[in-house]
């Protein structure tokens, strides 16, 4: 049980370890301390790396059902304690409590995914290779085998549950992994840390060290750590592939997710549903997702009818106390994260932008805002605002709709709402992006299907399936002299 007095242990090869410094972890929403967690030392980072090098070899040998049951007492556990892990969440990264329940219930399906993946992983595939003659006899068994131990960092918006995606897929595969938390919301993936130190997982299989940004370039260069997992922001997340060509890097970076609304979804039960979907994934944790609703792009047949409704329901949410469960929209991470949307606003609004609701700020939380007319040579118009804010666009005819879609240097997902499953293909096959979600907002996300981005989204994929191969590689098996 975490508490805001005591300072908090990490994890160094599967047990607690203190260091030197302290981290003061504190609450987006009212400044109180939430936590103080140790800090490592750089010979404790060091303990770790060549705990996860030395163990790489047998952990990847072990056999199925054993990564299987620590997977599922990681289940188990979670559901013991989710609403003290939800009510955490919420507390050290400001996010509402019914929002933190959710991100407690995937991770649970990570988890789930991946026990379920670690019995199946390396069945192997047979291939006959007599189809020529030099083949004769031989027989072709392909396995995944992991590159070695995996360097996950994670962000602050989802501080468990990326932290799984990360976690969870490295235990199937049997590949070490040394997690790093956002340094604003460690807590949460401190206790992962002990939910996986209740199993028989090998020590020095995984590590969870607060680590300071500023340590983290010896890491990210250190050979042991051949895959790097980041999820985070687009300028760090290419800093780190640009330094490490040779890595194996998934990058799960930024996006400025479009929601469109073509001209064959015009019901006023369509338009409501559209509504009420934009108004609540614009604004979800306070906007800080990579695939929450940014750009609102609706066919002029609807446009007219669609934005008093965005707007209604936008001002309809509850902006407030996270711990409360009534409460839509809490705090961003900080003072200074609301500081920078304001300034966005601000800037689209002398530039011509039409304010049609929020565009205030107290503190760090920053009202549930929408726009249009934003010029696109904005930064509101062209980069991510990981806020509470959308912009409305009118556009004509669906060719148009995409080409705005695609008019970004982003490319995670899309939503369309569309009853037209023409339409929904054409979706598929133009636009720019790692997932397109139809008849709904662009936020969706199964934990268990392929995410990550086109452009600059990122690189590679999450879902656990799809982290265990970004993390393994396939190795074949010459058998000669067999009776096929
Ligand atoms: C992200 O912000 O990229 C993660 C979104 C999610 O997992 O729902």
């Amino acid at each position: 049980m975490t508490d805001a007095t005591s300072t908090h242990p990490f994890w160094l090869a599967g047990r607690q370890a203190t260091g030197d410094d302290i981290l003061e972890v504190t609450s987006p929403w009212d400044g109180r301390t939430v936590g103080r967690v140790s800090v490592p030392t750089d010979a404790q980072v060091e303990e770790a790396v060549a705990a996860a090098d030395a163990v790489a070899a047998e952990f990847s040998a072990a056999p199925a059902h054993t990564r299987a049951a620590a997977l599922d007492h990681v289940v188990k556990r979670l559901g013991e304690r989710a609403e003290e892990i939800a009510a955490l969440i919420s507390a050290e990264n400001g996010k509402p409590v019914k929002w933190a329940r959710g991100e407690v219930a995937r991770c649970v399906s990570v988890f789930r995914w991946a026990a379920d993946e670690a019995r199946r992983f390396n069945s192997g595939e047979a291939q006959r290779l007599d189809a020529d003659a030099g083949g004769t006899g031989r027989l072709a068994l392909t396995r995944r085998f992991p590159h070695g131990p995996v360097l996950g960092i994670a962000p602050f918006n989802f501080p468990l549950n990326l932290c799984a995606h990360k976690v969870a897929p490295a235990i199937a595969v049997g590949t070490p992994i040394i997690l790093k938390p956002a340094p604003a919301t460690p807590l949460s993936a401190l206790v992962l840390g002990e939910l996986l130190a209740e199993t028989e997982l090998p020590a020095g299989s995984w590590s969870v060290l607060p680590v300071a940004n500023e340590k983290m370039p010896a890491l990210v260069q250190d050979p042991r750590l051949p895959i790097i997992s980041f999820t985070g922001s687009e300028p760090v997340g290419f800093a780190i592939l640009d330094s490490v060509p040779r890595k194996r890097v998934t990058l799960e970076l930024g996006g400025n997710g479009a929601a469109v609304v073509l001209a064959d979804f015009a019901s006023d039960a369509d338009l409501d549903f559209a509504a009420q979907r934009i108004a609540t994934f614009s604004n979800y944790q306070g906007g800080q997702s990579c695939i929450s609703v940014q750009r609102v792009i609706a066919d002029a047949s609807v446009y007219d009818r669609l934005v008093p409704r965005v707007v209604a329901a936008v001002e309809a949410l509850h902006t407030g106390d996270p711990s409360d469960a009534a409460t839509d929209v809490g705090p961003l991470v900080s003072e200074d994260a609301a500081q920078r949307v304001e300034t966005w606003v601000q800037e689209a609004v002398d530039a011509g932008a039409r304010l049609l609701t929020g565009g205030k700020r107290d503190g760090a939380t920053y009202a549930p805002t929408a726009l249009e007319n934003v010029p696109a040579d904005t930064r509101l118009g062209r980069e991510e605002v990981f806020g509470p804010v959308m912009t409305f666009t009118r556009v004509e005819g669906e060719a148009e709709a995409f080409a705005a879609v695609n008019d970004s240097k982003y490319g995670l997902q899309a939503g369309v709402f569309t009853h037209d499953v023409q339409a929904a293909f054409r979706a598929h096959r133009e636009l720019e992006v790692g997932g397109v979600i139809v008849g709904d907002v662009p936020s969706y996300r199964a934990d268990q299907m392929p995410y990550g981005g086109a452009k600059q989204s990122g690189v590679g994929r999450e879902g656990v399936r799809f982290a265990m191969e970004d993390y393994t590689y396939e190795r074949v098996l010459v058998l000669t002299g067999i009776a096929l």
